[in-house]
């Protein structure tokens, strides 16, 4: 059986569907950042915070490909930005892959992101006017990437069950 790749913006609900659908079908779910803060020890926040983004985006890449090459099935949850980076984009095509982009409104972003933005450096700072602005523009230039999914779900006004449904339609 092929990996499961589940991505999309922050707040976009890629842990919590991949968790339900884990739960079905019994494939283990491994959460890319939890990885990575495991791998390390530190949290992402303290990541960001004590080496910066680019050392960030190098230990993303290279657990991306540690992941995606281990015999283990799994079904894989990114960042919202691993696709933007490292050429990451271009491995969501793999033939030995299921890659799905969750993908969400502007809207439906920013009312989950407003309240859980603490553990999310590049947004944690940020007031409610400037973060509606910086997700629609980020949104707009991580589309180009996240379209490099082989499937596409669209999660507005889904819940978390129907998108599972969703998801477990494409894999059938
Ligand atoms: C990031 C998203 C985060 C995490 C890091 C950077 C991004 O993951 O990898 O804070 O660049 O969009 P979530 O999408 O799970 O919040």
């Amino acid at each position: 059986m092929k990996k499961i790749i589940l991505l999309g913006y922050m707040g976009c609900g890629k842990s919590t569907i991949a968790q339900n659908l884990s739960k079905i079908t019994n494939i283990p779910f491994l959460d890319l950042d939890n990885c990575i803060e495991k791998k390390t020890n530190l949290s992402i926040k303290e990541i960001f915070e004590k080496h910066g983004e680019i050392y960030f985006r190098k230990l993303e890449h290279e657990m991306f490909l540690e992941l995606i090459q281990s015999s283990e099935n799994s079904i894989i949850g990114l960042g919202g930005g691993t696709p933007c980076y490292a050429n990451n984009h271009l491995l969501l095509q793999r033939d030995d892959l299921t890659s799905i982009y969750l993908k969400a409104s502007i809207d439906t972003l920013y009312n989950r992101l407003v309240h859980n933005k603490s553990k999310r450096p590049l947004i944690a700072n940020m007031e409610e006017e400037e973060m509606k602005e910086f997700i629609a523009k980020h949104l707009f230039d991580r589309s180009f990437y996240y379209n490099h999914a082989q499937h596409k779900v669209v999660v507005d006004n889904r819940t978390v069950d129907e998108t599972v449904q969703d998801i477990l339609e494409i894999l059938a």
